[in-house]
């Protein structure tokens, strides 16, 4: 029995010796062919007569023969592989764009890693370095800070870097994006034309260029409207998250209906949810006591138990464009870096009508 504390791997039982991986040699002698053929096999396989490779696949698979992915990196000098590397694994908008670039690595044959850095720059920090060992193809990634010198340290080193969701100020790497402002004015004017004149701002951190940028747009809708900054609200929180949405309505609904926002423009849709959910708790009725807007429109919005409206993003086209753009830098020589800002749009449901 093993000692508390002492890991055994599967093969390393007492009396049984590791069993010795398959080679390319052992192979070559199953199948009656020289090691070269093998390799075009592996490599070449067009260079191969069909019968040939038949005969190789077949000693391949008697054997159990698994290809050294590390040895062919070593001689390509690339793995066939890109990275990329999210901001918050629990927020689908990052999931959905990880499907738009799975959609556009897996037609160009390449595997895709995903991160986690979970808002967190240590970890963000440890999976660059990581990548860059593995030498993958490239590195998509929803930078915590896109100004961070160690994305333009990885891209000068030969590893391209494409930024998700953040634009790239001094132009160094290629990223997409969505313009955040116009976001987060349409979301605020919505609401004021629907006649609203108290709005809230919940949620997100003022870290998060994303958070101030739709602030900043929700702010510019309440002057284009002719009222002053103090009929916005911003309800700040340390994450973008369901539960930071309902610890908002708990504020919300504790202030004098005097004062209380008839409508609230949410960060994102998690933080809108987690806002929706406590109101009905509190007995807060959506929308006729308070109007809400969400932002990525992700698919939980239209499930909502009242139908959210939303800032839609692209969240498929993020994806599929910055992994187009990441294959475009690692295999053209006459590769230009672009800036692509998608303009989002609003999707208008039953959580947002006139104030009663
Ligand atoms: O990560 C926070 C937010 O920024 C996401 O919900 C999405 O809106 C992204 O743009």
């Amino acid at each position: 029995m093993a000692q508390p504390g002492t890991a055994r791997g599967a093969g390393s039982r007492p009396g049984r010796a590791r069993p010795r991986s398959v080679s390319v040699k052992d192979v070559a002698a199953t199948a009656g062919v020289s090691i070269g053929t093998v390799s075009n096999v592996l490599n070449r396989p067009d260079r191969v007569a069909a019968g040939t490779r038949a005969k190789v696949e077949a000693a391949m698979t008697e054997l159990g023969f698994v290809r050294n992915e590390s040895a062919r990196q070593l001689r390509a000098g690339r793995s066939s592989a890109v990275a990329y590397v999210m901001l918050d694994a629990t927020n689908p908008f990052f999931t959905d764009v990880a499907r738009g670039i799975e959609l556009t690595a897996e037609k160009a044959d390449l595997s895709v890693f995903i991160c986690n850095s979970g808002n967190r720059p240590e970890r963000e920090h440890a999976y660059l370095d990581r990548l860059e060992q593995q030498r993958v193809q490239g590195i998509l990634i929803t930078p915590i800070d896109p100004a961070d010198p160690m994305l333009a340290e990885v891209a000068a080193r030969g590893i391209p870097v494409v930024l998700v969701d953040r634009t790239s100020d001094v132009a160094r790497h290629c990223s997409v994006a969505v313009d955040d402002v116009s976001g987060g004015e349409l979301a605020a004017r919505h609401l004021l034309e629907l006649g609203h004149e108290r709005i809230a701002f919940v949620g997100g951190p003022a870290s998060l260029g994303q958070v101030r940028e739709r602030l900043d747009g929700a702010r510019r809708a309440v002057a284009s409207a002719g009222l002053p900054q103090d009929r916005l609200t911003v309800l700040v929180s340390a994450e973008l998250t369901v539960a930071e949405g309902r610890h908002a309505a708990q504020l919300l609904a504790g202030l004098p209906a005097s004062q209380r926002p008839t409508g609230a423009v949410c960060a994102n849709d998690m933080v809108a949810l987690g806002l929706l959910q406590q109101c009905v708790t509190l007995g807060l009725r959506v929308p006729d006591d308070l109007a809400i807007v969400g932002y990525d429109d992700i698919d939980f919005a239209a499930a909502a138990t009242v139908p959210l409206t939303s800032v839609r993003q692209p969240r498929l086209q993020l994806g599929e464009t910055a992994a187009d753009l990441l294959i475009d830098e690692a295999s053209n020589p006459d590769h230009q870096h672009r800036q692509v800002v998608f303009t989002p749009e609003l999707v208008v449901r039953g959580s947002t009508r006139r104030p009663a």
